[in-house]
């Protein structure tokens, strides 16, 4: 017999992300809406393990679909990476009264909802990170808010450019993907993407399309560096020594992980987090909700973080015919 849900606990890990507080939102409003108690549990799996862990009433999430960040706060921790830290986690979960927890995050994060899972305490994951690299689901929180604020800053960084006729690298997040920078590369109308997932350190290429940008009349060449390749401080460097053009290295960092949700990662958020909620109150555990193919749906964890998915190839193709 599935185990009855009295209390849910919610709790976000790993990098933080647009959309996650809309997210917890949803989390607490449809447990209260099922009967059901919450508990937020901060800063991850780190504030579990300190017992950090708080009542939560629908008024406790007023006001914040709109901000980033996570009133939860979010950490990365080590000690529930080991197996006497899961076993606290569990623990102190039954202590609290906790009977499932909704674990907002990423890959890594829900490593840790496998072993809560495996240890009898219920879990369900919630996508939430900007980079997309969780392969189950096409869309995860954060990401359309974080290429919206990439794109408006390759925007301007690509205006000052023109003005002096510069190269621009510009190097966005994504950890070891390269979904931020294709979309901000198709967006911005990037001369250059270079992709963790296709780069082949062929600078010649680079140094080639500058040339011949410069012949055709281009007054500017962006180009968008996934953080995965890095460097673009020193490729810059190179890159103007073999050109002759100016070049300039903008590290767009930490910006693109604030600022209030797009709408689009409002409503997914808020969907995902109800999902998360009916879920558990089904008796359903070590799992993870996803949008896959336009439509909402859940895996098993274990089957989810088995799947690979890759940077659309048309796309990626695309990118040189649209930038000439
Ligand atoms: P993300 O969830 O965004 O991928 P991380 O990889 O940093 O972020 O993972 C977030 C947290 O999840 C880690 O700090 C750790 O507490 C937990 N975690 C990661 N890997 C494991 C694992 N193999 N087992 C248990 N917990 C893990
Ligand atoms: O996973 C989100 C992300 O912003 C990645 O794009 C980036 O590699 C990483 O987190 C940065 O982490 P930190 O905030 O620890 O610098």
């Amino acid at each position: 017999m599935a185990k009855e849900i009295n209390t849910i606990g919610v709790l976000t890990s790993g990098g933080d992300a647009p959309g996650m507080n809309a997210a917890i939102r949803a989390v607490v409003r449809e447990a209260i809406a099922k009967g059901k108690k919450v508990k937020g549990i901060k800063r991850g799996y780190a504030g579990l393990l300190q017992e950090e862990i708080v009542d939560m009433e629908a008024k406790d999430v007023s006001d914040i679909i709109q901000r980033g960040g996570t009133i939860l706060q979010t950490a990365r921790c080590m000690e529930f990476t080991t197996p006497e830290g899961q076993q606290k986690g569990a623990d102190i979960c039954r202590k609290h009264g906790i009977d499932g927890v909704i674990v907002i995050g990423g890959d890594g994060s829900f490593k840790g909802a496998q072993k809560l899972a495996s240890l009898g305490i219920n879990t369900i994951g919630v996508p939430g990170t900007i980079d997309l690299d969780i392969s189950c689901t096409d869309y995860t929180i954060g990401f359309d808010t974080a290429v919206n604020t990439a794109m408006e800053a390759i925007d301007k960084v690509r205006d000052t450019s023109t003005s002096h006729e510069r190269c621009s690298i510009i190097e966005v997040m994504g950890r070891g993907a390269g979904y931020i920078a294709l979309w901000c590369g198709i967006a911005n109308g990037a001369e250059d993407i270079l992709l963790p997932e296709k780069y082949d350190y062929d600078e010649q290429k680079l140094v080639n399309n500058i040339i011949e940008g410069r012949k055709s009349g281009k007054q500017h060449h962006i180009i968008i560096n996934a953080e995965g390749i890095g460097h673009s401080a020193s490729m810059a460097k190179r890159i103007e020594a073999a050109t002759g053009v100016e070049t300039r290295a903008t590290i767009l960092g930490h910006m693109q992980r604030g600022g209030s949700p797009t709408c689009k990662d409002r409503v997914y958020a808020s969907t995902m987090g109800c999902m998360a909620v009916d879920l558990l109150c089904e008796g359903k555990s070590n799992r993870l909700v996803a949008y896959r193919g336009g439509d909402y749906v859940d895996y098993d964890i274990d089957e989810a973080l088995a799947m690979t998915k890759s940077v659309p190839e048309y796309q990626f193709q695309i990118c040189k015919n649209l930038s000439r």
